[in-house]
This record gives C-alpha cells, sequence and structure tokens, in this order.
C-alpha cells in the first residue's frame, strides 16, 4: 500500500540507540524515511545508522544529546530542522526508575518531569512550525500501557506517564485542523533493557529468579509471551504514515491484550 511509505518524509526518533526506539528506526528507515536518530551515546546511535536500510538517497543522521539537558537539547534539535524540516517525531526516551510512589524522592520526579515533559515540549517547540508548514506532521508518544492502568511498583513512571498522556491529549486537539497528529502507543512488557531491569528489581525485591518473575509476568499476558521491539515498531510506523491521516489522540495498547480496560 503506497500510503504507508514514508519516502520524502524525515523522522526524529528518539532513544534510537536501544529497544523500542532502535526498532522504530529500522521500520522507518525501511519505510523510506530519512531517520535522524538521537540519544546520548554517540557509539551505540552510529552503529545503529550504519545499519539503517537505505533505499538509495535516504539522507539518515544522528543527533547526540541528554534529555536532561534542555538547553543544549532545543539547540541540537533547531539545527537538524533547520537543516530538513522534521515531519515525524517519535517521543521516546529510557523510563524512570522503578520502586513504591511513597518513598520515591521529590528530585526523582523532578529529573522524570525534565526528562520526559519539559523535553518533549523544548523538543515541540521546534519541530512543529516544519510539520505546519508541510501540512504534515506525526508525533507518536511511546508512553506505557500505565496511562491507562498504574503498574505497582512504577510510582515514578505512574505518575510520568499520566501527565504525557494529557499533554498528548491535548496537543492533538489543539493541531489536529494543521494536518499534525498526536497519539501514545503504550508498550505491554517488550524485550529490552528496560524490561530485562525490571524483572531483575522484582526478583531480587521479592526473592525469586528472574525466570520466575517473567513467567509471572508472562501469565498475565493473554498473548503469553512478551512483545519484540518490533512488533511496536510496527504499530508505531503505521501511525507515522499518510494511512493513518484521520487517527488523532488514541492510545494505542501494544501489550498483547494484558491492559484489563478498554
Ligand atoms: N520495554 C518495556 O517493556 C516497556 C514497557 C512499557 C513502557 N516502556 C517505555 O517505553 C520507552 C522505551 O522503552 P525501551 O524498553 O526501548 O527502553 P530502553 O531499552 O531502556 O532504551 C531507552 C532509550 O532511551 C535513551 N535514553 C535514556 N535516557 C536518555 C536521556 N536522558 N536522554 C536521551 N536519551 C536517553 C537510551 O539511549 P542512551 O542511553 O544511549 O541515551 C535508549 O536509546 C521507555 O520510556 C520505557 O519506559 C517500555
Amino acid at each position: 500500500m503506497s500510503n504507508l511509505l514514508l519516502s520524502g518524509r524525515h523522522a526524529l526518533i528518539g532513544g534510537a540507540s536501544r529497544g523500542i526506539g532502535r526498532a522504530t528506526a529500522f521500520a522507518l528507515a525501511e519505510a523510506g524515511a530519512d531517520c535522524t536518530l538521537l540519544g546520548r551515546t554517540p557509539e551505540t546511535l552510529a552503529t545503529v545508522m550504519a545499519e539503517l536500510t537505505d533505499h538509495g538517497g535516504q539522507k539518515h543522521a544522528m543527533l547526540v544529546a541528554d534529555q536532561l539537558e534542555l538547553e543544549s537539547l532545543g539547540l541540537k534539535v533547531k539545527m537538524a530542522a533547520k537543516s530538513r524540516p522534521i515531519h515525524i517525531w517519535i517521543n521516546n526516551t529510557g523510563g524512570p526508575k522503578g520502586g513504591p510512589l511513597h518513598k520515591a524522592g521529590v528530585s526523582e520526579l523532578e529529573a522524570a518531569f525534565r526528562q520526559h515533559i519539559l523535553a518533549a515540549q523544548t523538543i515541540l517547540q521546534e519541530v512543529l512550525p516544519g510539520m505546519q508548514a508541510a501540512e504534515y506532521g506525526r508525533i507518536i508518544n511511546v508512553i506505557s500501557t500505565s496511562v491507562k492502568q498504574p503498574i505497582p511498583g512504577l510510582g515514578v513512571s505512574n505518575t510520568i506517564r499520566a501527565a504525557m498522556g494529557n499533554w498528548a491529549k491535548t496537543l492533538a486537539g489543539e493541531l489536529g485542523a494543521s494536518g499534525v497528529t498526536v497519539n501514545n502507543v503504550l508498550p505491554g512488557f517488550t524485550n529490552t533493557g528496560r524490561l530485562n531491569e525490571i524483572i531483575e528489581a522484582r526478583a531480587s525485591a521479592q526473592g525469586k529468579t528472574t525466570d520466575q518473575i517473567a513467567e509471572g509476568m508472562k501469565s498475565g499476558v493473554p498473548a503469553g509471551r512478551f512483545a519484540e521491539p518490533s512488533e511496536t515498531a510496527t504499530a508505531i510506523a503505521f501511525l507515522a504514515s499518510p494511512a493513518a491521516s484521520y487517527i488523532n489522540g488514541i492510545n494505542l495498547p501494544v501489550d498483547g491484550g494484558r491492559t484489563k480496560s478498554l
């Protein structure tokens, strides 16, 4: 289907060095997009960039920035958008450390708010003018199923994800008329470094093996398994495409049916 193709579109992909962001870079490059990979580690970004599809004439690039450093993040995204307008932005970064909310320090919430919400607002202001000028914009936020149903033991994350969900829904209403859509993808348990960290933390807190924890988690998923990052990336690539032009302001769980609410 030609309206799934992204030729001539420029995508900025957060957290592109690993996990869901990396898989998304592969999916968008395969669909024909020029990909700019955002993350903190130049070596890993360079490795991903070297592996990206190039159907001929695609221009991939990297943008090394820390989402906690807002000023330099904004400047670097401004430069990237100036060289080529950004049409697709995958708002994705590392998740906050786990633990119960009542034990989290104020500084943990502050840092998570900065890395997720303030960084998103910083990037938005640099990418939006180009999207509006092109009358084509796709903002896709990689959040979590905790937007719908808080996950025990991920207190800071649950709080920040809810804020991001409302940030996105508000923008969807504000920007819909200009050809810019804002949607959220909510990953379930997905085979990445982040998931391994969560399993290890639970194993040590509960005195169990990582296999026991993983099997317990899978037993709550109707699909009976964890997702591969490529499965999440496929959903993201669809939302980024022209085919998804009338989808705006949604939360799309990619969780094997785990979320119990509608
Ligand atoms: N995997 C799951 O089961 C799951 C489930 C629900 C929600 N999620 C959420 O989905 C998102 C992606 O998950 P994932 O599993 O792919 O995570 P991941 O494997 O931990 O990858 C995180 C990515 O974010 C980058 N990053 C981390 N801190 C950053 C910072 N301060 N500034 C810029 N980039 C930063 C990392 O690169 P560098 O370290 O090189 O910067 C890496 O590329 C996360 O928010 C995660 O919490 C994941």
